[in-house]
């Protein structure tokens, strides 16, 4: 069954950047998913087609009026229910929302079908979000302009995992944060590029040898650059064989390393 978004957003153009393009335009045409968008303007009667206010309290900026959205929230949890979603979900993108990460990707690519709420202005009358909204998601902690990016990078993400959206079956599964681990590094032609040759482990077509490589790979960036990811793995420190090849990792960087960069992080890591 397709996956079903529902889209609240003043701006449902900026959505053929997803449907059209890409991964999840092919992901889309293959019918993997639906979207379809609820624009609130289409909600309101006066001439103008305002859907914002000034804030009570004074300040800067419009605030959107819960009216219309309640209104458009309504019609799409009625298409969800005629597409035999009895549980949908509203997730409002929001800055002050949990942290997307890869876990969150995976729960809602389970989902049948989720209503994303797009903020515009200064953001949402509270009581529609106390009202209408299941959870609230950011995409980092700085602020953009309107959910609707928020929404995009969410979908995207959200779209690799489901089954048969990407070429490849094993490239989602591979990919950074599958794991708590980082992706080894890519390479292809030319074979040597700028002096600079590709690894020779990756010429040599031994199979296992690749894949013990990768994953020394994969162990050793994680170890430099994202650190956390490692702990939140092992709290109680690496078991014995990815031990070995971190430490295996840590000598042929010291043979091997070209940038000061990285070298001062290697030290970093060590003290
Ligand atoms: C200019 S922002 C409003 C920010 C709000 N005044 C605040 O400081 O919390 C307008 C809309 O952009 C979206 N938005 C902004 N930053 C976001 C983020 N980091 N993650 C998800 N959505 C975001 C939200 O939908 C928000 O309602």
């Amino acid at each position: 069954m397709p996956l079903e978004f529902d889209i609240i957003t003043l701006l449902p153009e900026m959505f053929d950047a997803v449907t059209q393009h890409g991964v999840t335009g092919r992901a889309k045409r293959n019918n993997l998913y639906h979207l379809h968008t609820w624009n609130p303007r289409n909600y309101v009667t006066n001439s103008y087609r305002t859907v914002d206010d000034a804030p009570y309290g004074g300040g800067p900026g419009m605030v959107m009026m819960a009216e219309p959205l309640d209104q458009a929230i309504t019609d799409a949890r009625m298409r969800q229910t005629r597409n035999g979603i009895d549980q949908t979900r509203v997730i409002y993108l929001s800055p002050q929302g949990k942290r997307l990460n890869h876990e969150k990707v995976l729960q809602i690519s389970k989902l049948d079908g989720i209503i994303l709420l797009c903020g515009r202005y200064e953001g949402i009358d509270e009581r529609l979000i106390e009202d209408q909204v299941d959870e609230e998601i950011s995409i980092g902690d700085y602020v953009i302009s309107g959910g609707e990016l928020a929404a995009m990078v969410l979908i995207d993400a959200v779209i690799r995992q489901l089954p048969g959206a990407l070429g490849d079956v094993q490239s989602a599964s591979q990919d950074s944060y599958v794991d708590h681990l980082l992706e080894y590094p890519h390479y292809t032609r030319p074979c040597i590029y700028k002096e600079k040759p590709v690894p020779e482990v990756l010429l040599s077509g031994n199979h296992a040898k690749i894949a013990h490589w990768r994953l020394q790979q994969s162990i050793g960036r994680t170890w430099l650059k994202r650190p956390d990811l490692l702990m939140e793995k092992y709290p109680g420190g690496l078991p014995g064989k990815e031990k070995e090849l971190l430490e295996e990792f840590k000598q042929l960087q010291r043979l091997t390393i070209t940038d000061q960069t990285t070298a001062d992080t290697i030290k970093e890591r060590e003290q």
